[in-house]
């Protein structure tokens, strides 16, 4: 299967043009948003690095290349601490004080606070378990899909794709599950652009994440669960330290892969054949290659001058690792365009870059995949001749350079 041709503006010899010299990139814009790859492409075609003018007057270098990538994200010149000041709202508020704080976490640092944070979280998050939540998640999977009406039009997103991952997370922090709509609405809102929002919602979002989780981490002290947030709040970490930590958890931990479910549901449900068992894990590995649910990474800013392939980013630049771009780059992923699972089957396919590159690497792929790899193939067997109620082509995706996915998924539900 290829995907659905380019409606994209951001294209060669178009008035948004990356090389004409009027040309602005909007985040945003929905266009742009469901079918950024024919402008990554272009870029990509243009350099190793190339700095784009964004709609808000400010710019950024995108690497789009998978190599150049790669190197971008093992780079030491490339900081992953925010500069002082940007994006912040109004100085002074408690919003801003309240982001502030939440922004403090491991994915916004550099060694060596980075390193000792990291290892505090890999100590709790070890693969044996994050295996461990295997059953439990079987169990959350089929009490969804038990509640999946049959015979009906369903969002997929909303009935599945969404609260499967809050509810994952949910057991990691050992988060209440009555407060999973606020928490996905909150999230949301704080990793969205703040012009595609209504006045005062992002501020309020910082609020109230900050509020949430200061409660949270006070319930953990006085009663510790099971849970591996419990853990942590035992590891030594400060209360601010615990407070960011707990906000990047859920932020990183479940929007990715409701991106990843959805799209994987969405790609399958376009392809000519059914997956039968053996061959899931290559669809999941072919969804996180062909729909990077991180679209780029975070920001990084470049602390000294740094040639990229001979191109040079001066200090001071913001630089974005795209994701999306590296994994569909054709000189490493033949064919890049097509979704095809049987790729992963090669020997020499080249590691995926979903999951990052480098010290920040994500803490959480292990139990993302075995998400993905027990809720897939179990949605499929409860509703066998699944199918789309909806042009896919039509369905609105996320705005933004960070997060990307489908943000409804109307399916037929079999009788
Ligand atoms: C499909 C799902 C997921 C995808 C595609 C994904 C992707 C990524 C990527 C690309 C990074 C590196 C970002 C950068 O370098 O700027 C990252 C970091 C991170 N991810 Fe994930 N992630 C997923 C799920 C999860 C889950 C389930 C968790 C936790 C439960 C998690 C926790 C983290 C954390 C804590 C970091 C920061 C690591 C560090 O700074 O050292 N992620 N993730």
């Amino acid at each position: 299967m290829t995907t659905t041709p380019s409606t994209c503006p951001y294209t060669a010899g178009t008035a948004l043009d990356p090389a004409d010299p009027g040309f602005a990139l909007d985040p945003a814009d929905p266009a742009f948003a469901a079918d950024p790859y024919p402008f990554y492409a272009a870029l990509r075609g243009s350099g190793p690095a190339a700095e784009v003018p964004l709609v808000n007057g400010s710019s950024a270098w995108l690497v789009t290349g998978y190599d150049q990538v790669r190197a971008v994200l093992a780079d030491p010149r490339f900081s992953n601490v925010p500069p002082q000041g940007a994006g912040r709202p109004k100085a002074d508020s408690p919003a801003q004080r309240a982001r502030a704080l939440l922004a403090r976490h491991m994915l916004n640092t550099d060694a060596p606070d980075h390193t000792r944070l990291r290892r505090l979280v890999t100590a709790t998050f070890t693969p044996r378990r994050v295996d461990a939540l295997r059953p439990r998640i079987e169990e959350l999977t089929a009490g969804l899909l038990r509640r999946i009406p049959r015979r009906a039009e369903v969002d997929l997103v909303d009935a599945f794709a969404f609260p499967l991952p809050v509810l994952v997370i949910g057991e990691v922090l050992g988060v209440p599950t009555r407060d999973r709509a606020a928490l996905r609405e909150w999230t949301y809102r704080v990793g969205s652009p703040a012009d595609a929002l209504e006045p005062g919602a992002l501020d309020d979002a910082w609020s109230s994440l900050h509020g949430y989780f200061s409660s949270l981490i006070e319930d953990k002290r006085r009663a510790p669960g099971e849970d591996l947030f419990s853990s942590l709040v035992g590891s030594g970490l400060s209360g601010e330290e615990l407070l960011a930590m707990a906000f990047l958890l859920l932020f990183a931990g479940y929007e990715t892969t409701m991106n990843l479910l959805a799209s994987a549901v969405l790609l399958v449900l376009g392809h000519a054949e059914e997956p039968t068992g053996r061959h899931w894990p290559h669809v999941v590995e072919e969804t996180l290659r062909h729909a990077s649910p991180l679209e780029g990474t975070t920001w990084r800013r470049a602390v000294e001058d740094v040639e990229v392939e001979g191109v040079r980013i001066p200090a001071g630049a913001s630089v974005l690792g795209v994701l999306a771009a590296a994994s569909r780059d054709p000189g490493r992923y033949p064919d890049p365009d097509a979704f095809r699972p049987e790729r992963w089957e090669q020997e020499d396919v080249p590691p995926s870059l979903a999951f990052g590159h480098g010290p920040h690497y994500c803490v959480g792929a292990r139990l993302a995949r075995l998400e993905a790899q027990i809720a897939l193939p179990a949605l499929f067997e409860a509703l066998p001749g699944l199918r789309l109620a909806e042009d896919p082509a039509l369905l609105p995706y996320r705005p933004g350079l960070l997060v990307r996915g489908p943000r409804r998924l109307p399916v037929r539900t079999p009788g």
